[in-house]
């Protein structure tokens, strides 16, 4: 039994949204996530996909991107991207009824795994209100915008709490996290999601949202205050599952 974990799939078979101009990485990328997911995942393990499924912007545009991460093995465990139109935070119950047995929506509530819970929201972290020249020079700052930044990182706390509320309530003490945007922003070494991670102590945080090479660094990789971050966006990953906890 293990616990795999891949982001931004960005699939869309039914909406015209090629991501071939993104780099060779990308070239049927729906044939890797199968492949490679057909290779490591067993019927036993668990996938958490961490956002960004799919281009459709009504759930009835996306079922057959979500009856592909049906079809992937394992028990798949969904969180919400950026990009997830199809999926209102306050319709998560009304999802898990519909999608039951086949897919698990993480948003205010938790999954477990072995002696784990899984817990997570999508996160947030934003480009400004700085902005940074080529050379990542800050060249000006946006207070408006740092406003309502820090709005959407305390709703998205917020959920993250709940999410660990429950969790707790039901009796675990070992977690993992999840989140879509990364744990900082670029210019920051914590944050409220750093924070919360080392409040818990959990074992692992795991996020994606950055595409391209030059952004796979923009947050933390590796081990931070005792607590292990991974990206796992697919394009970084080549389309591999992460291996989480086995
Ligand atoms: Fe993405
Ligand atoms: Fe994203």
């Amino acid at each position: 039994m293990a616990l795999y974990a891949l982001g931004d799939l960005h699939l869309s078979f039914q909406a015209d949204k090629s991501m071939d101009k993104f780099g060779r990485v990308w070239k049927n990328h729906e044939r890797k996530i199968e492949k490679y997911a057909g290779r490591t995942v067993k019927p036993e393990d668990t996938l958490v996909l961490t956002g960004d499924h799919s281009w459709g912007r009504k759930l009835d545009e996306c079922s057959e991107d979500l009856d592909f991460i049906a079809r992937l093995p394992g028990r798949k465990i969904l969180l919400r991207g950026n990009h997830d139109m199809f999926w209102n935070a306050n319709k998560t119950k009304q999802l898990n009824e519909e999608f039951a047995g086949k897919l698990f929506f993480l948003q205010n509530n938790f999954a477990a795994y072995r002696d784990y819970a899984l817990v997570g929201t999508k996160g947030y972290t934003f480009e400004g209100p700085f902005y940074l020249d080529g050379r990542g020079r800050i060249t000006g700052w946006d207070e408006e915008r740092e406003q309502q930044a820090k709005k959407l990182v305390d709703r998205e706390m917020k959920r993250l709490r709940e999410s660990f509320r429950q969790a707790e309530e039901a009796g675990y003490r070992k977690f993992v996290m999840f989140l879509h945007y990364p744990p900082t922003n670029i210019l920051e070494e914590t944050s409220p999601f750093t924070e919360i991670a080392e409040e818990y102590r959990v074992s692992a945080v795991v996020y994606s949202h950055c595409h391209g090479e030059s952004r796979f660094g923009d947050s933390i990789r590796g081990e931070f205050h005792g607590i292990r971050y991974l990206l796992v966006s697919g394009d970084y990953l080549g389309f591999r599952p992460e291996l989480v906890l086995e």
